[in-house]
């Protein structure tokens, strides 16, 4: 599939949108392996979450979908998973193989995780070296999946420093670490996403957080309860970055998830000069949200402080479009974990921005990126959703037309999102023929 978007500005108005991706893929793991059941609302009913909902479907978990975005849960206990027949398909998601990795190194069943040509590619020894030291047994071909897990090895809690700021590896690190002997202490070089830490509190279990620690016992059990899932902040940047470079425009997007490890990309855009307001701020069981009120802006190059980097680390595309949007010119460093996401994000948002006759200068850990109006053009998105949805903002404000190619895996994080900027009114039209001209 392809987009094609016209010149177009969004228009006032109040939306939702779909509902949190880390939050949906945690609820469903942790769901399953507590007693009694997990109720969710506002669940992502996207191709990464549907990969999770299949896998723990396969290791014998009944989960009731109700509608799109409501599940119930029978949480089958610490013991009660099943060894799944076939190899556990992951499809799209880092999140989904890296969380999974922890939780099956503590079954008493070997398994195997697989994933799709992206994911195949993407590092994993970045759990496996951990993992093992817990105990584990992890095989994988030149540290890519697929994984093979091995059953049945005694786990025993460790102290870990992460060599890289993730909170896939903390995360998968704590899962193993509750079918762990002892207790398991991780320190992070900054500050990630903390959703496992707060849903593992509300489901009973003690951890503790301090500024760059957490620590936890194993062996603890959780307790299903009601997960209330805040629509997606990382699908909201899209949306943002619509509103802030249309004319004279007001958005509101309700509902969203605004946990202070995940807003580092509004603090960006208001560095450069946005206008974004949160409003209503409340919580959902252990999660902030708040209504994000949008007004259009005149945004102006900056230096991006690398310290917000692992705060804001999945919004880098809609943010080099926003530099390419300001006045001057916008440098980013401390990035290079972008290279291995869904694809090089810095190499495919510095090509694609060339492409619409952007100046920008790749580095190693970053890019430096020199605001111009932007011509139309064709963007080759590599199968990257986020990628896809960046450039669909950018062609808002292009001179002509923009095609972007290989546009499927925005199913994995938002769908609906064509028809979301349509009732905003983008003109984007989504095409069959990958590779009609
Ligand atoms: C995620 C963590 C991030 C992020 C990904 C989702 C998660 O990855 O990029 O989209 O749910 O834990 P890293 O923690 O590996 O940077």
């Amino acid at each position: 599939m392809y987009f094609t978007v016209d010149p177009s500005a969004l228009t006032s108005g109040k939306v939702t949108v779909p509902g949190d991706k880390s939050i949906s893929h945690r609820a469903l793991m942790l769901g399953a392996i507590a007693e009694g059941q997990t109720a969710i609302r506002g669940f992502l009913n996207g191709e990464d979450c549907l990969a999770t909902l299949a896998a723990l479907r396969a290791m014998g978990v009944t989960i009731n979908q109700l509608s799109d975005t409501e599940l119930i849960i029978e949480g089958c206990g610490s013991g009660g998973l099943k060894p799944p027949t076939e190899p556990l398909d992951m499809g799209n998601s880092g999140t989904a193989m890296r969380l999974f990795a922890g939780l099956l190194s503590g079954q008493w069943f070997s398994s195997k995780l697989v994933g799709d040509e992206s994911l195949s590619q993407r590092p994993m020894n970045r759990i496996i070296d951990p993992l093992t030291n817990m105990g584990a047994q992890i095989d994988a071909t030149d540290g890519k999946p697929p994984l093979a897990i091995h059953g049945g090895r005694p786990l025993s809690g460790i102290s870990y420093r992460l060599p890289v700021a993730s909170a896939q590896v903390k995360s998968a690190i704590l899962l193993a670490g509750l079918f762990a002997e002892g207790e398991t202490s991780i320190v992070e070089p900054k500050t990630t996403r903390d959703h496992t830490e707060r849903m593992l509190r509300s489901m009973g279990a003690e951890v503790t957080s301090g500024e760059t620690q957490i620590v936890m016992r194993g062996k603890q059990a959780l307790r299903g309860t009601e997960i209330e899932v805040p629509a997606d902040l990382s699908s909201a940047a899209y949306i943002v970055l619509a509103a802030l470079l249309a004319p004279e425009c007001e958005v509101v997007i309700m509902n969203v998830g605004v946990n202070p490890t995940r807003t580092g990309a509004i603090d960006i855009l208001r560095d450069m000069g946005a206008d974004i307001g949160l409003d209503n701020v409340r919580l959902f069981g252990e999660e902030p949200v708040a209504d994000i009120t949008v007004r259009s802006s005149k945004l102006t190059g900056i230096d991006v402080d690398p310290a917000r980097v692992s705060l804001a680390i999945d919004e880098f595309p809609m943010l080099f479009v926003a530099a390419a949007c300001a006045r001057g010119k916008t440098t980013f460093s401390g990035i290079e974990e972008l290279r291995v996401k869904e694809s090089d994000r810095i190499g495919v948002m510095v090509e694609g921005l060339r492409q619409l006759g952007a100046t920008v200068d790749e580095t190693d850990d970053g890019a430096v990126v020199h605001g111009t109006r932007l011509e139309g053009g064709r963007i080759m998105s590599q199968g990257d959703h986020r990628v896809a949805m960046a450039f669909a903002v950018a062609a808002t404000v292009a001179e002509w037309t923009v095609r972007i190619d290989d546009t499927d895996a925005v199913a994995t994080s938002f769908p609906g999102f064509v028809n979301c900027l349509s009732s905003l009114g983008i003109s984007i039209a989504t095409h069959q023929q990958a590779s009609a001209s």
